[in-house]
């Protein structure tokens, strides 16, 4: 049932602040300023063992890993790092037991994941999930985990779950960062942060006539660039995968900072770029690079918190937290690969070529 939406995608992209309230339920401790993870089965002591985080996943959940590292090493100052599952499994990584592994995962059952899940756990190590599916493969394999209540995610293209995995990293960190030196002011900052999540995704949501309108325009594109830097940069390669996937208009995603080192030789009127312009300390060098896009000519749609005078236009979101402001900047871009798409008359549902659980290697 799409309840009046044409599409699943579109139905799930508007179900995300209902998700992300879900996803935080019950779980936050004011009290301590932190959060209770119920399954993990990692007690404070364990916790504090933990000398690396590595995340393993496939496609968006590979890319929602990546944010999660980088909150994991804001946070809780843990190094932390994510790698395509099926990479890590033919490389016969070294396996090492002060390292936390976590498998992220929408359907549990992507068999890459999997592989590398029982490998690991042939060799000792301690992996945790974060999956969608309740009692899926990966979440029996797995010595503990979050669930990431998205709910049931119908179309092939990930979109709420992706958000609602976000979340649970930033839990997951939060808790972490709480079990080692994140103080109880910075706790107290980012649960506030988090509880302001459902309400600014509606705001964005709102916003969805500006980026029909902009996404018609763009559609015309053969190829789009998107840029980010640091937080920006795993959510510019999420909206590249959105818009290829359900589009087909070819898209690269590149960190805003790799510009000069050759991509900037794409840069044409014909090649427009999105960027992630996050307010935060990044800001001067990010425009920087929009300046350097408008020295080619090229058009730029930008991301940000406010008004960008060097793009051709601006999707404006709120501001968060810096650290959770990733979970955020991505939504809009979900909205705009699903109007391309349309624009293009598109099968948004069942995109070509794709299966929504891959379990096959
Ligand atoms: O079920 P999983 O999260 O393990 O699936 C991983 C990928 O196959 C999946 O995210 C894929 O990239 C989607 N089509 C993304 O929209």
């Amino acid at each position: 049932d799409m309840g009046g939406h044409d599409t699943y995608m579109h139905k799930e992209i508007h179900e995300q602040a209902d998700a992300v309230d879900r996803a935080l339920r019950g779980r936050i401790d004011d009290r301590f300023s932190t959060v209770h993870l119920g399954g993990l089965n990692l007690d404070a002591r364990d916790a504090r063992a933990v000398r690396r985080v590595k995340i393993l996943g496939c496609g968006t959940s590979y890319h929602a890993g990546q944010i999660g590292a980088q909150m994991i090493e804001e946070l809780a100052r843990i190094p932390a790092d994510a790698e395509p599952a099926s990479e890590f499994r033919y490389r016969n990584p070294v396996v090492d037991p002060d390292t936390l592994y976590i498998a992220v995962s929408q359907s549990g059952e992507t068999y890459d994941v999997l592989a590398a899940v029982q490998e690991l756990k042939r060799k000792g190590a301690r992996v945790l999930g974060l999956v969608n599916v309740v009692g899926s493969a990966i979440a029996r394999e797995t010595d503990g985990g979050i669930y990431v209540h998205a709910g049931p995610e119908v179309c092939v293209v990930s979109t709420k779950c992706f958000t609602n995995m976000v979340v649970s990293f930033g839990l997951l960190a939060l808790h972490l960062g709480r079990t080692r030196d994140l103080s109880v002011a910075d706790g107290k900052r980012i649960i506030e942060g988090l509880r302001k999540l459902p309400g600014q995704i509606e705001e964005i949501l709102a916003n969805e006539a500006q980026i029909e309108e902009l996404a018609k325009e763009y559609a015309e594109a053969k190829s789009m660039m998107f840029i980010g830097r640091v937080r920006g940069y795993p959510v510019a390669r999420e909206a590249s995968l959105k818009l290829k996937e359900v589009s087909y208009i070819h898209a690269e995603a590149y960190p805003a900072s790799e510009l000069k080192h050759g991509p900037l030789a794409l840069i044409e009127p014909a090649m427009p770029t999105v960027a992630i312009v996050p307010d935060d300390e990044l800001l001067e060098k990010n425009r920087a690079a929009l300046e350097e896009i408008k020295a080619r000519s090229g058009r730029i749609l930008a991301v940000a918190h406010r008004e960008q005078e060097k793009a051709d236009h601006t999707i404006v979101v709120p501001k968060n937290e810096d650290e959770l402001d990733a979970i955020l900047m991505g939504i809009p871009l979900q909205l705009f690969a699903y109007y391309t798409a349309k624009a293009m008359g598109r099968d948004i549902d069942k995109p070509r070529n794709l299966a929504k659980s891959v379990t096959v290697e």
